[in-house]
């Protein structure tokens, strides 16, 4: 991961369910990113919770902002210049203003304090194109965090995604879920069911191409997309010897667990990445800084996995498209 060797890049994060850690891993992959030398945008869509302010803990901004010109005002042709909040700049915790040596800029896009979910219509989704086309020219990876479900946000992600001006760049998906059977039937709805991700995409492609058929269009949908399965109990039981009845039944789980996701089509092909059970983050919604590992505040597993997931998501490799 390096700040010149790949085409900019825009990544959905999206989710069935709420809850899942999806703005909280994402915003965490973002800073890494940034940390690496990419200028990230992370693009707020979570239209009926527009509170990624809070998780780069900028306090006039932690429940959206306030002069109409956040991400609603935007895709409602109410301002045609969104609000930038540069977090290094706009951030109350004093350690991430401070300049890292080499860290690239990392931008938020806010929604509106008091926005909430909307209609879709035609002129939303020239609007949320034209931004993400504009983003592209400007930062090596744009997040989009979308609001969880078969939203309006998300059905603004599938069709930007298919229209002429995005079609051929570099979009991701990730999809990311806690690690539990309602959370997996869940995720592997969103991706492969009827109203799912790929189904979805694809119509809106070959709306763009009648010449594509379903299947080159699925298959490209496919492999886009990457699961991140969150906060994931360590399978480490040795702690239970002495009921050993409670670690044969946790081990059966977690094998049923694995193979639940395999037969939805969320399987360890699938997977970018995993995080673990981060005791802040039960507490608390924010960034972990390498700080608060050297404070002992945070688990340096919990950093490792971020930056994992953050270098993955960057390395040609583990898109095997184009
Ligand atoms: N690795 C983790 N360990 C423990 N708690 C986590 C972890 N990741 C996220 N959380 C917590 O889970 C909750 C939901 O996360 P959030 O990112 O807000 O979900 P979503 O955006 O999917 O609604 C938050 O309280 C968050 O701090
Ligand atoms: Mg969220």
């Amino acid at each position: 991961m390096s700040a010149d060797d790949a085409a900019p890049m825009l990544v959905f994060a999206t989710s069935d369910k709420g809850g899942t850690g999806r703005s909280v891993t994402s915003c965490n992959i973002a800073y890494r990113l940034a940390l690496h030398g990419l200028d990230v945008a992370y693009v707020d869509f979570d239209f009926g919770s527009p509170t990624a302010g809070a998780l780069f803990e900028i306090g006039h901004a932690e429940r959206g902002i306030t002069d109409d010109r956040g991400m609603h005002s935007y895709l409602r042709g109410n301002t045609g210049e969104p609000r930038r909040l540069i977090v290094g700049r706009e951030t109350d915790r004093p350690q991430l203003r401070r300049d890292a040596p080499g860290a690239g800029q990392l931008v938020l896009f806010p929604g509106d304090l008091g926005g909430a979910e909307f209609g879709c219509d035609n002129a939303m989704v020239a609007r949320g194109t034209a931004l993400f086309a504009q983003l592209l020219s400007e930062f090596a990876v744009v997040i989009v965090d979308l609001s969880a479900g078969r939203s309006v946000a998300l059905e603004i992600a599938l069709r930007a995604t298919a229209s002429t001006m995005l079609a051929h760049r570099a979009h991701r998906w990730l999809v990311f879920h806690r690690w539990t059977r309602q959370h997996v039937l869940a995720a592997g709805g969103l991706v492969h069911g009827q109203h799912g991700l790929i189904k979805t995409g694809a119509i809106w492609d070959r709306q763009r191409d009648k010449l594509l058929t379903v299947e080159k269009s699925e298959q490209a949908r496919l492999a886009s997309m990457r699961c991140v399965r969150t906060a994931v109990a360590a399978s480490d039981w040795t702690h239970t010897v002495d009921r050993p009845a409670q670690a044969a039944w946790l081990k059966e789980q977690a094998n049923a667990l694995r193979e639940l996701a395999t037969a939805n089509g969320i399987g360890a092909a699938m997977v970018l990445g995993q995080t673990p059970i981060e005791p802040m983050l039960q507490w608390r919604e924010q960034l972990i800084l390498d700080a608060d590992v050297n404070a002992g505040l945070a688990d340096p597993a919990t950093v490792a996995a971020y930056t994992d997931l953050a270098r993955r998501l960057t390395v040609p490799t583990t898109w095997d498209i184009e």
